[in-house]
């Protein structure tokens, strides 16, 4: 396995896009280059859905193309992101191969038209992208400008055929040594589910009522765990051809949910992302902290990979966020903030037509001559003035934080397939208002794998992870008896990893260490939230806590439980476990984390909240630390402390004015020292406005 050795350390900020010249005539590829050469660009990802125009018959390669697209990139300066284009097989394959395109759970076979369209584990599939890969990785493996390997595109294409079916079957063998242990944690005995024979068990194919949720869980983590399989097919086939090239594959936020990302991450040399807005302004730069803390944090504390983004807008699937002007700018750098490796997006140049031709693109129909192309270029000479920032320390967090959030495919999943007693519980909206809270209050937020060791961080708050398994049970107990504050969100830990629920009242998994003892769900409707405590609401979920150990922090104030507990906090060790019983939403949510956060003693970044709108991440380097500045609010705001602005060149020490929508980046001149910067509201400050610093 190629687990992560050194860190991703490319000497420099990654920029630049999808690039697809096999759209395009040649001379087209001139006015590319130079293009490119004007945005800074330093990398360029190829062939991602080149499948067709690489192969154009089985085993007959075409590589003249991409020999002469390598060349002419390394000529310029430009590196390689080199895809292998195993997302889309070409017609010829599906035509040779009808057992390798994607059956639905209704059994529906798809036909070869739009991308994506295979089968996982078909064995044709396997081995074309065995063939594609290893001939890729001959060619190209040594080419200087190779800066790293995309194996795949977005792993997440789920199947139900009978390949899968078999695949299926050897993945639970494995998981439950028999058919008897595998009946007992699928709960066969209900509904006449049990099976007598291996070949009886099947994917949850399209079914005349509810599935079994234990099965259909299983089946995630087995698409998962295949779909790893398949990259790592393809990172050895490259390693076997003698390329030494970096190894990643992009994942996908915010809606796709097909991977586990701790394990595929364990398995990349760098981690890379896609993340793409479903909103601007405060919400989206809240999405791309979120997005950023994430990816970071499955890269082991970073640094990661942004593969893709849009520069504007994604007119697809219900994407519709448009970027503002400066916003491509200030998300890219906030990434960079949390550790990515660069900006990189989709796409360079709108193809004339397809699918994605209204997709943005830096060089979009309109030419070069536009605001974004400008936009383009100035953060490609922006990022090229932070080159030292990609030098990760030493000891590989590049962000330190002191709170983490439990984050695992599992929750999303459990929460998904289980039927409860309310729809309102979902996974990723209870993970994301955590965090979109923390972030909201300055406070930097790393998110951690159950089971991880915890001790690094002060408050770990752990929302709706419905399955809790027993090391995840252990690491919560340490981190409390250790002194740490746990809060645990409702719907946690009420099974184990098979689903069964654990009795005794909920939420059995943590019972104890939370001191109290659940013995009725009462789900609210949207429209009904409850009365708390202190002028709080809590929304879509309620229950009737009896407190064992633990003494009451907020109490239902209307409903049937009024005057019984909503949250608790109880004493464990040299720690504190809270319960949270109900959901907590905006500023309610606001208020109790940030007791919970002065509890733990977690700060915000400098000490201090920020003002509105204003974002302040400190980045660690391989010397000092570089203070990031995004000043997303449309009015100035003051820098103080000793240290450089690497965007301008300025000094910060005497104050540094960071107008509205701009960034500033500092070095610290020494890391370790105390804290020395303040940043707060340049109207806060009498005379700070004067000089004008303009950028
Ligand atoms: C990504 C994908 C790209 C492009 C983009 C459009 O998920 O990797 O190829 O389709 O979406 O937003």
């Amino acid at each position: 396995m190629s687990q992560r050795s050194a860190p991703f350390a490319p000497g420099r900020l990654l920029f630049g896009g999808d690039y697809n010249p096999e759209q395009w005539p040649r001379e087209v590829w001139d006015e590319d280059v130079r293009l490119m050469r004007a945005a800074g660009t330093t990398t360029a990802t190829v062939g991602v859905f080149s499948w067709s125009v690489l192969e154009p018959r089985p085993g007959e390669f075409t590589f003249d193309w991409l020999d002469e697209v390598f060349d002419l990139l390394h000529r310029n300066g430009i590196g390689v992101v080199l895809a292998t284009p195993t997302a889309s097989p070409p017609p010829w394959f599906s035509s040779a191969h009808p057992d390798a395109l994607p059956v639905e759970a209704d059994g529906t076979r798809k036909v070869h038209g739009s991308r994506d369209t295979y089968c996982h584990s078909a064995p044709a599939y396997r081995a074309a992208c065995v063939r594609i890969a290893t001939a890729l990785a001959e060619r190209y493996g040594r080419h200087p400008a190779l800066q790293a390997w995309h194996l795949h595109n977005e792993y997440g294409t789920l199947c139900w055929c009978d390949h899968v079916a078999a695949a299926f079957r050897d993945w639970l063998r494995e998981r439950y040594g028999t058919l008897e242990a595998l009946n007992d944690a699928w709960w066969t005995a209900f509904w006449s589910q049990r099976c007598s024979t291996w070949e009886e068990v099947l994917p949850p194919r399209a079914t005349q009522y509810l599935h079994n949720p234990t099965q259909a869980v299983d089946f995630r983590r087995f698409s998962s765990d295949a779909m790893l399989e398949r990259l790592r097919e393809q990172r050895e086939a490259v390693r076997a051809a003698g390329s030494t090239a970096p190894v990643t594959t992009n994942f996908m936020l915010p809606t796709w949910n097909h991977l586990e990302q701790w394990s595929w991450a364990a398995e990349q040399d760098v981690v890379s992302l896609d993340h793409y807005l479903d909103d601007t302004g405060p919400d989206g730069e809240a999405f791309v902290a979120y997005a950023g803390d994430l990816a970071r944090s499955w890269a082991g504390g970073g640094p990661w990979l942004l593969m893709e983004q849009s520069p504007t807008s994604v007119p697809l699937r219900g994407r519709r966020a448009t970027r503002r002007p400066g916003e491509f700018t200030r998300h890219s750098l906030s990434y960079v903030a949390r550790g990515a490796q660069g900006a990189m997006y989709f796409q360079w140049r709108a193809p004339s037509a397809g699918s994605e031709a209204w997709h943005g693109a830096v060089l979009d129909h309109a030419g070069a001559d536009t605001r974004l192309f400008r936009e383009a270029c100035s953060l490609g000479a922006a990022l090229g003035r932070l080159a030292e920032v990609a030098e990760p320390p030493a000891e590989g967090r590049t962000v330190l934080a002191e709170v983490a959030v439990l984050w695992h495919a599992d929750g999303w999943w459990a929460l998904e397939h289980q039927v409860l007693p309310s729809d309102a519980m979902t996974y990723p909206e209870a993970v994301r208002d955590v965090h979109r809270s923390l972030h909201g209050a300055g406070i930097a937020v790393d998110f951690a794998r159950p089971g991880a060791d915890l001790r690094a961080y002060r408050l770990v708050v752990v929302p709706s992870m419905y399955v809790l398994g027993d090391a995840a049970v252990r690491s919560l107990q340490e981190f409390v008896e250790a002194g740490g504050v746990l809060v645990v969100g409702c719907l946690t830990g009420y099974a184990a990893e098979d689903l069964h629920v654990v009795g005794g009242g909920y939420p059995g998994r943590l019972r104890d260490l939370l001191g109290v003892r659940v013995d009725e769900l009462h789900p609210l409707a949207e429209e009904e939230p409850v009365a708390l405590s202190g002028g709080s609401r809590g929304h879509a979920w309620s229950e009737h806590v009896e407190p064992g150990g633990a003494e009451t922090v907020l109490t239902y104030e209307s409903g049937s439980l009024a005057g019984g507990p909503a949250a608790t906090r109880a004493r464990s060790g040299a720690g504190t476990a809270h319960y949270l019983s109900t959901r907590l939403r905006g500023p309610d949510l606001d208020r109790y984390l940030a007791d919970r956060c002065a509890e733990a003693g977690v700060e915000p970044v400098l000490g201090r909240r920020p003002p509105a709108g204003v974002e302040v991440v400190r980045r660690r380097g391989a010397r000092t630390d570089y203070l990031f500045v995004l000043n997303h609010a449309a009015t100035p705001v003051l820098v103080t402390g000793p240290g450089e602005d690497l965007l301008s060149g300025r000094a910060s020490g005497a104050g540094l004015t960071v107008a509205g929508g701009d960034v500033a980046v500092l070095r610290q001149a020494q890391r370790g020292a105390a804290d020395p910067w303040t940043v707060v509201a340049a109207d806060e400050v009498p005379g700070a406005l004067s000089p004008a610093t303009p950028r």
